[in-house]
Parts: C-alpha cells; structure tokens; sequence
C-alpha cells in the first residue's frame, strides 16, 4: 500500500530546463481515410483525447523523463496540449476534448504536489469531460474526493461504487452534451482493488456489461443519437467491449499506454475498427502515455449513430510544436521547490549498493531492487518472485545516507512494476538466455543480466554458459520450476515489454508504482539497508541440466 509520505518520483532533480526557442506550431494535416457519403443529416464532430498522463505536466524526452537535453528534443507537456486543442478547435464547429485517466502518478509533480497542481492544469485545459483511471484511488477513496472537488469538468465513470460522499456525488454514470445530441458513458478497470488503494468498500462492476447497460439506457432515456465510450480498462478490453456490445460505435481508451498509428513501434491501427454484436463498425483508439501524442479523430456518425467516415490520428507533440507559454511558465514555476524536496534523507546503506557488474552477473543493489519489487507486491497478489534488468540500475549508493534524489537517479526512467504469469517453461528459457547470453526466443543477444530476488535461485555452468538448475520457492523450500505450472512474477513494465531482451513482449502491460518509488517506500520502511551479495546465482561445473 501507498503511504503519502513514501512517494518519490520518475524525473531527474536537475533544475527546470530554461524556455527555448520553439518553432511555430505545425497543425496537424489530417488525412481523411474513409470518404465521407456526404448525407447532409449527418454530424461531423473533432474529438481530441489523451489518457495516461501521469504528472507529465511538462515536456518529457521520448522515455518519459525530464527533457534537461533540449538539443536532443522535447515531447509533449500539457503546454503544447493545449495549445494544439485550443487552436483546432477553433476551426471546426464541434468538437470535444476527453480525459481518459491516469492523471496522478509518475513525476514530482505528482509526489510533490499530490492533485493540487494537476487539477489546476486540467481546469485550465478546459476538457469536456474526464473518466478515472486506477491511479486515481492511490490514495483512497477521500483523497480522491478531495481531487474530484477540485475540477471543474464532468466526472463520469459507471462501474465505481464508492462510499465516500463526495466521490458518489462528483462521479456520474454519463454525461449528456445536448447540443451534439451526444452522450459520453465511461468505465474504469476492474482490477483496480488489486492494483491500487481504493477503499475496502469501493467496488467496481464488468466494464464491459455497464458500458452496455448505461448505452442502452441514454438511448431509451436521454435525447442522443449517439454514445461514445471513454474507457481506462487497455486496448485488449476495449476490443472486447467493442466486439461484445451494441450501440456503441466509437470507444476511446487508456490504461494499456498502447501506441496506434502508422508509427515504428504501433501495437495497432488508429482507429483499431472491430465489429460490434450488430455487425456494425465500431472505432477503438487511444493516444499512448504521457502526452507524447495527443489524440484526435474526427468523425462523422449518421443519423443512425453509426460512423460513417473518419480522419485524424495521434499528433506527435515535438520540439516544433507551440507551447500555450502562459502554462508553459506556471509549470516551470511549480518546478522551485523539487530540489529541496529530493534531498530529503529516506534512510541509509551499510554497504556500498553497486551497480558495476549488475549489467552481467548479480549484484547487491540488483538484489535489493527485487527484493522491494516482491516486497511491494507480495501483501496484495500471489507472487512467486522477481526478475528485473541489471541495466536498468544508474549509479552505485555510497555508505551513508540516501535520499530521495539518490533514488532517482540510480533509477531514473520511470520504469514501473508490472506483474508477469509465465510458464515453468517460459522462466526457464528466459534463464538459459541469460546463462547462455543469447535469447532462447529469438536468438539475439541478451542485452542486460536479470537481477533476480529472495525465492528464485539460478545455477548455471559459466564456461559452457548452461542454465543447470533453475529453483523458486519461499521460506528456504525451494525447487526446480514445474514446466506445466504458471509462476506470476514480478517484473518491471520495461522488461515485459521485451526490454534488454530478457523475455519475448508483452503488449498489454498493466503499470503499478514506478521502481523509484518502490525502493524509496522499501527504505523508510526498513530504515537502514544492510544487503551483502546474496548468491542466488550460483556458478557450477556441472554440464547436465536438471530435467525439470
Ligand atoms: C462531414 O465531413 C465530411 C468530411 O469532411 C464532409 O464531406 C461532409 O459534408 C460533412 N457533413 C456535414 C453534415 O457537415
Ligand atoms: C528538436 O528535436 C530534435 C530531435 O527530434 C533535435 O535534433 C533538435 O536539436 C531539437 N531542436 C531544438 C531547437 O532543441
Ligand atoms: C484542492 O484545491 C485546494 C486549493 O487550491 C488545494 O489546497 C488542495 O491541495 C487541492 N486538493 C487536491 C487533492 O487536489
Ligand atoms: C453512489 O452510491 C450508490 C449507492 O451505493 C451507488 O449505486 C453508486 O454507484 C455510487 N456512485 C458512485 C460514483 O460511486
Ligand atoms: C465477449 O465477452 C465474453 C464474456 O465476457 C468473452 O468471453 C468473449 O471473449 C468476448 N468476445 C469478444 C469478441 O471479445
Ligand atoms: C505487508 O504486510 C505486512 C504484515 O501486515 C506488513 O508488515 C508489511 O509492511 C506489508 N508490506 C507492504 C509492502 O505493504
Ligand atoms: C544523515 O541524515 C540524518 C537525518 O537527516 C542527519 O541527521 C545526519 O546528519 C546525516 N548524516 C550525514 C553524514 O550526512
Ligand atoms: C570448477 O572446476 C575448477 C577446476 O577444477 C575449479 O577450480 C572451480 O572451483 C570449479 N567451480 C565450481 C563452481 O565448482
């Protein structure tokens, strides 16, 4: 669980980048992609949307960390979002502009300010309507409340049951916008009770089954023609949703940081188009994370409510993009007292925590890192262990103390924890890569060793570069991984999605707290870390593996 005080941060403590040069803003040129049939009953409407923010308030370098390099270019930041929207919408006659969640979690200005400063940029960004993601309940129930009270857009979100007062009277199952003869109805994930801190009494319904039940209800009850769906429940959900109701022809998604597009690296097309229950279209989009692109899709539904053409797609927010530079400066200013913030003392090492030699064998700090990723998932989840880059720790910590900023920059990529279920069989041929230093799936080279925490112990043959034995196990029982079985492990985003090329992608990856944070809560909770070598990879001169 999260403790206020425990949060640190994904961004490095370096001062405020001073305001650049920024070229004149491109507007994006859209291409229609599906011809219009040119019925003059029809609705055309310009939707922007974003989702999975993250305390991103200013421009970020493509991994989701502080820009401090400008010359090596700047993305995003709520500047060049509302810039972008402001300026579109003024060309076009309707338009919306939706918040799919995810606003809390991920940079100081989050751990810093809690919601005070992301609620003060969403009201000035003037979004139309915006749902919650499961970030939202880190902190309770009442915490969020607090937040909620702070906004000036509707609320909706249709699977929540909260208790809590102002959370109940804030949220709303849709929202009507009269003038379009349009209804957004939104829903969160159901998961969120195991991934976040919401009250014991906070419950949330089958995304999927609510969307349809309040679809149908707007139709028979308000004056619409059409629904929108605003979702945070990740792009594989949003398909089933699509495919599994009816009356919904448009669902804009978070959670899943899925990129659509064209683009090197896009898990799917902008729009996705799936078939619904009807046989009619239905059009899934959502705009990655962090705001590196915003979202936008014009469509055009018809008097049916079905879409009957379409343009847009993400607008990769860059170095050429214009800043609204009146926000532009309130975030910079928000940024004075972080410095002071990051000298905080958490705690202190005994031993050097090393980082050399983490990159190709085990290493202290490597071990500590598992060990407070397992730490951090094991009270809520079923996990057998941790696997996580080597590569991915920065710098050594010196004996002494540590503070928050040490954190960070030992950890500075805003990597978060994820949880992966594999098989017996899928551990081990991830283990005979790193032995052998060369993927058993893909037969490139293995970029990073995996450190690897309390339970899991790895034995390998160093000159014939073997995996002899590999054992996972609580409370000293440890034994070799059952092919047949399936393991939950705890990993981070990065290396599920097939980062250092430990183990083949992921696609849908579910983001917890980031590594940063997780070590630094570990910290205050233990005070003073004392973490020699532990010698879970053990070198043999065997040369059979253990037949598992
Ligand atoms: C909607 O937009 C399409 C594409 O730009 C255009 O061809 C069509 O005439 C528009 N329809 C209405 C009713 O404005
Ligand atoms: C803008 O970003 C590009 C990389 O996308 C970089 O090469 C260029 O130097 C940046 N321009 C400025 C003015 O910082
Ligand atoms: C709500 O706004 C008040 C006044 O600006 C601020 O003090 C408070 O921290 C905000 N709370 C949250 C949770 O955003
Ligand atoms: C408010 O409480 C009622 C009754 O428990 C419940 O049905 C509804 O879902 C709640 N709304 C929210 C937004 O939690
Ligand atoms: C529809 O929902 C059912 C039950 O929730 C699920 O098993 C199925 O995979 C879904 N169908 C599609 C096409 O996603
Ligand atoms: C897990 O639960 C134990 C026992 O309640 C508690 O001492 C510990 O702090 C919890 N760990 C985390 C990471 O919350
Ligand atoms: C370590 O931190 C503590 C608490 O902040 C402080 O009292 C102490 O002087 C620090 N020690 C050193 C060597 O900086
Ligand atoms: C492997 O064999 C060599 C040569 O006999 C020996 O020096 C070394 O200690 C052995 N290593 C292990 C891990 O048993």
């Amino acid at each position: 669980m999260k403790l206020w005080a425990s949060l640190a941060l994904s961004v490095t403590l370096a001062t405020s980048v001073a305001a650049e040069d920024y070229l004149e803003s491109r507007q994006p040129r859209l291409q229609v992609f599906k011809p219009s049939t040119g019925c003059e009953d029809n609705f055309n409407i310009s939707i922007y949307h974003v989702n999975d923010i993250h305390a991103h308030l200013d421009e970020i370098t493509t991994s989701g960390t502080d820009c401090t390099k400008p010359q090596n270019g700047c993305y995003g930041g709520y500047a060049r979002i509302k810039a972008v929207v402001d300026a579109g919408r003024k060309t076009v006659k309707n338009s919306l502009f939706l918040n799919m969640g995810d606003e809390f979690q991920g940079t100081l200005f989050y751990s810093f300010y809690g919601g005070e400063k992301i609620a003060d940029t969403l009201n000035q960004l003037s979004f139309d309507a915006m749902t919650l993601g499961n970030h939202e309940f880190d902190h309770g129930d009442a915490y969020l409340g607090a937040f909620l009270n702070n906004l000036t857009m509707p609320l909706v979100c249709a699977n929540v049951d909260s208790q809590d007062p102002i959370v109940n009277s804030t949220v709303k199952p849709y929202h009507v916008f009269p003038q379009y003869k349009l209804a957004v109805i939104a829903v969160t994930t159901d998961t969120i009770p195991s991934i976040s801190n919401s009250d014991d009494t906070t419950t949330f319904a089958d995304p999927i089954k609510t969307a349809q039940y309040w679809a149908d209800y707007v139709y028979a009850h308000e004056h619409v023609e059409r629904v929108v769906a605003m979702t945070h429940i990740g792009y594989d959900v949003d398909i089933a949703l699509a495919r599994n109701t009816t009356g919904i022809h448009l669902v804009i998604g978070g959670h899943s940081h899925t990129l659509l597009g064209d683009m090197a690296g896009a898990a799917g097309p902008y729009p996705t188009i799936e078939t619904n229950l009807d046989g009619e279209e239905v059009y899934v989009v959502t705009a990655y994370r962090y705001g590196e692109y915003l979202g936008r899709i014009d469509v055009e539904f018809d008097p049916s409510g079905k879409i009957v053409s379409y343009a847009g797609g993400p607008i990769h927010l860059t170095n050429e993009t214009a800043q609204d530079a009146d926000l532009q400066a309130q975030i910079e200013a928000w940024r004075v007292p972080f410095d002071a913030f990051g000298n905080e003392v958490i705690g202190d090492t005994t031993l050097l925590l090393n980082h050399n030699g983490c990159k190709t064998a085990e290493c202290n700090f490597g071990d500590l890192i598992c060990d407070a990723m397992l730490a951090y998932r094991a009270n809520q989840s079923d996990v057998a262990g941790c696997f996580v880059n080597g590569g991915g720790i920065r710098v050594d910590l010196p004996v002494g103390n540590v503070t928050r900023g040490d954190v960070i920059t030992a950890f500075p990529f805003g990597n978060a924890v994820t949880e992966v279920v594999l098989t017996g069989k899928e551990l081990w041929d991830i283990f005979a890569g790193e032995a052998a230093g060369v993927s058993v799936t893909n037969n490139k080279a293995v970029v990073t060793f995996a450190q690897i925490s309390q339970g899991v112990r790895m034995t390998y043959n160093p000159t014939t570069k073997t995996l002899i034995d590999l054992e996972v196990g609580q409370g000293g029982e440890m034994s070799t991984v059952d092919f047949g079985a399936s393991y939950r492990m705890v990993t981070s985003d990065y290396v599920a999605g097939g980062g250092d090329n430990i183990m083949p992608a992921r696609s849908d990856i579910i983001v917890l707290d980031t590594l940063d944070e997780v070590l630094t809560a570990y910290i205050q909770r233990v005070r003073t870390v004392n973490v020699p070598l532990q010698g879970r990879v053990v070198f043999t001169n065997e040369t059979t593996p253990v037949r598992p």
